[in-house]
């Protein structure tokens, strides 16, 4: 062995490495974070692990590559249609997913789920064997199919997997943020140890063909420093996303190796685990409800399904010097550019008013379809009146008020129709003063 490892130092928040130490780290600017790193850690885990597992150079020839391709891109059905679908057509042999969701949503469950359809591998790191034993019991599943791997160490993992190589066609790791490898700093969890550990697994995937599903927590903030990171190493990234206190769950994909990227699945958190949910299941608003103070009903497309949902908005009053702006389930910035022209435009004195926007349901709305709902909803609760019965606001509004159609607009029609509403014909948010009800 070379000298040229000698004594480095590294940071235990982001993983960078430093040739003299100092307070502060200067790529994450954490503070005291930096430690001394034992060279033979060093070299055992970041270089020897890696190159035990390196293969030697070798050029592929397309005209030959395609079995070889072939071999790890068979496709193979989670047998949960809406998880198919989402995908593509279903998993593929050594894709690796990350799949990424809020504490608590359901990310386990769904995964309990999909291996009691495809026998595979199930790795606890956060819960024991009796624990997930309960939810199969409680999913009503087959418990011949699980094997259950108690572990927080990715190195035990890949091992297992050299060993009983062809044995298991998918490998659930639940969760990134308990696991750990050898040889890098850094506490689970931490950025270094979740990068280390997803790299070491994507390596296995490859090399043994096998379908790793990684988990990841995400926080309520949007704070996805952790699995973010991730997501340029993985296939495909999947984010399970719902409001705790709802029970609807949606299954988004947002990346994608293998398939679209604008399919959802959606799904519904029964007592029995997760069900999924048909078309005409999956309105939150019916069709028949009178307009209330402050809601506006709209239709967003979630990948290629309309869905009716209410928009409330609460205009109050102010009493703090800047008043508040609280948007729950639509951007920040776009609200902020709604109150914007809902000043300009329909003269609304928003500077002394609170706005609060809340998109029920739970869901999060990035269709900008839902822009003249929102700025209907606000008109309403400042005017203290309701909309008019049986609308529908579908569009997207620009800075000077303009209102202007957005993708599937025929679709939206439809499914408003359907459900006996209609969608609100208006070409400026002026006309919202026309709307509502005397
Ligand atoms: P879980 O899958 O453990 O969430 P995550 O892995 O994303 O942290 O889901 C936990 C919640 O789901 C918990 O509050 C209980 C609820 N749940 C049901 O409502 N029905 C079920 O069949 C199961 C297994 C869980
Ligand atoms: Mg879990």
């Amino acid at each position: 062995m070379k000298k040229v490892l000698e004594t480095i130092f590294v940071c235990s928040n982001c993983g960078n490495e430093f040739s003299k130490w100092s307070g502060q780290c200067t790529a994450c600017k954490e503070w005291n974070t930096i430690r001394e790193a034992p060279k033979q850690r060093i070299v055992r885990g970041g270089r020897q692990v890696k190159s035990k597992i390196a293969r030697k150079t070798e050029i592929v020839n397309l005209g030959t590559a395609e079995k070889k391709i072939d071999n790890v891109s068979s496709i193979f059905t989670t047998n949960i249609p809406e998880f198919d679908r989402v995908l593509g057509k279903g998993l593929i042999r050594g894709q690796v997913i990350l799949f990424a969701g809020e504490p608590g949503i359901g990310k386990s469950t769904l995964l309990t789920q999909l291996m009691g359809n495809v026998s595979g591998l199930y790795v606890a790191g956060e819960e024991s064997a009796e624990q997930i034993r309960l939810r199969v019991e409680r999913l009503r599943l087959d418990t011949k199919n699980f094997d259950i791997l108690e572990t927080n160490s990715a190195d035990e993992v890949i091992e297992f997997l050299d060993r009983t190589q062809n044995v298991y066609k998918i490998v659930v790791v639940d969760s990134v943020q308990v696991m750990m490898t050898e040889g890098v700093a850094g506490v689970a969890g931490s950025p270094s140890q979740t990068r280390e550990v997803t790299f070491r697994l994507v390596e296995a995937a490859k090399r043994l063909g096998v379908t790793i599903v990684i988990v990841g927590h995400v926080t309520k903030e949007g704070d996805i420093a952790g699995p973010k990171m991730l997501e340029h190493m993985v296939d495909t990234v999947l984010y399970f996303e719902g409001d705790k206190n709802s029970d609807l769950r949606i299954l988004r994909v947002t990346k994608n190796r293998f398939g679209p990227t604008d399919e959802v699945g959606v799904f519904k958190m029964e007592e029995r685990g997760l069900r999924e949910i048909k078309s005409d299941e999956i309105n939150l608003v019916s069709g028949s409800e009178a307009a209330k103070v402050g809601s506006a009903v709209t239709v967003v497309m979630e990948g290629t399904r309309p869905i009716l949902v209410e928009i409330q908005a609460l205009v109050v009053e102010s009493f703090a010097p800047m008043p508040k702006r609280v948007f729950s389930g639509i951007d920040f910035n776009r609200g902020q550019l709604l109150v914007a022209v809902a000043q300009k435009i329909l003269s609304m004195p928003l500077y002394k008013y609170d706005v609060f926007v809340a998109v029920t349901g739970g869901i999060r709305l990035d269709d900008t379809g839902c822009d003249v709902a929102v700025m209907a909803a606000m008109w309403s609760s400042y005017k203290e009146k309701a909309l008019k019965d049986k609308m529908v606001w579908v569009g997207e509004v620009s800075l000077l008020g303009e209102v202007k159609k957005v993708r599937g607009m025929e679709r939206r029609e439809k499914e408003a129709k359907s459900l006996g509403r209609e969608v609100a014909k208006i070409e400026n948010v002026r006309e919202l003063k026309n709307l509502i009800k005397s």
